[in-house]
């Protein structure tokens, strides 16, 4: 009855900045929602509460039922709630095939014994292979991450989140810096995630956002202006006006 992500009454503040105010927010398994809204609005804040990056001046977080409010970020990741890694954060000098290596690792508890060899452990290699084929990297499978296309590395980011095996995942602008003709890649990518996982993407691209998300959540400073499907979005005209600024034809 209580399955999912359950945000209530969420506030946090930056000094006298509200940037989430009495935030009600659901995920079920399988949805697939977005959140928008201006620069600054507070997306990112919002999505740092639910992975436990910041910690709120109060309001709930519920996952499944049980309070995961108090849970350190990296007991959220075991509960199963993760966000896209940041470019930042992959060992760019690594093939893409030991970036994969290191989530799956870190899942199976293997990652205590380092880099453990690969012919000891087929599974492994067997699961990075199937990540690989997925996001169809398999052929820059043993190329430094650096020199792969922004778009790709953005592939890489995705398929190292995913391969935690989490329930919630969280998209923060997966297409930022991707050239617009690349942009179809991260969309194809996130419609061809398991049904059941649930998805809130963060990401100005009206496109992409319009293309993967069955509803929508409209932030501005720190307060959810409305919300809905992208048809109601796109006809609401003070979205029009706030957030597109009256000129989206969508
Ligand atoms: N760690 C921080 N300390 C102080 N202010 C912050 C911090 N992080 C974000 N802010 C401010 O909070 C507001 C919301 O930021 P953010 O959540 O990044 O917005 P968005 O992702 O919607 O662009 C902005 O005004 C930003 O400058
Ligand atoms: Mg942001």
């Amino acid at each position: 009855m209580s399955a999912g992500l359950e945000v209530r009454g969420l506030n946090k503040s930056f000094g006298g900045l509200k940037v989430a105010q009495n935030i009600g927010f659901d995920l079920k398994p399988g949805d697939r929602k977005a959140l928008i809204g201006p620069n600054g609005a507070g997306k990112t804040t919002f999505a740092n509460l639910i992975t436990g990056a910041l910690q709120p001046n109060s309001g709930s977080i519920r996952l499944d039922g049980a309070d995961i409010a108090n849970l350190k970020e990296s007991q959220r990741v075991k509960a199963g709630v993760a966000k896209t890694f940041q470019i930042t954060t992959l060992f760019k000098r690594m093939s893409v095939r030991e970036n994969i290596r290191l989530p799956i690792l870190e899942r199976t508890g293997k990652s205590r014994n380092g880099f453990v060899r690969a012919d000891r452990n087929p599974d492994v290699e067997r699961e990075i292979d199937e990540w690989l084929g997925q996001f169809n990297l398999s052929r820059f499978s043993e190329i430094p991450v650096q020199d792969l296309a922004y778009g790709q590395q953005r592939l890489v980011e995705l398929a190292l989140t995913l391969a935690l095996r989490p329930r919630i995942l969280i998209l923060d602008e997966p297409s930022a810096g991707v050239p617009s003709s690349d942009s179809h890649i991260i969309a194809d990518a996130i419609e061809r995630l398991p049904g059941s996982l649930s998805v809130l993407i963060i990401e100005h691209d009206m496109k992409l956002v319009f293309q993967v998300a069955s509803h929508i959540v409209v932030l501005v400073n720190g307060t959810i202006l409305t919300e809905g499907t992208p048809e109601e979005i796109s006809r609401n005209p003070q979205v029009r006006e706030l957030y597109l600024g009256g000129r989206h034809e969508a």
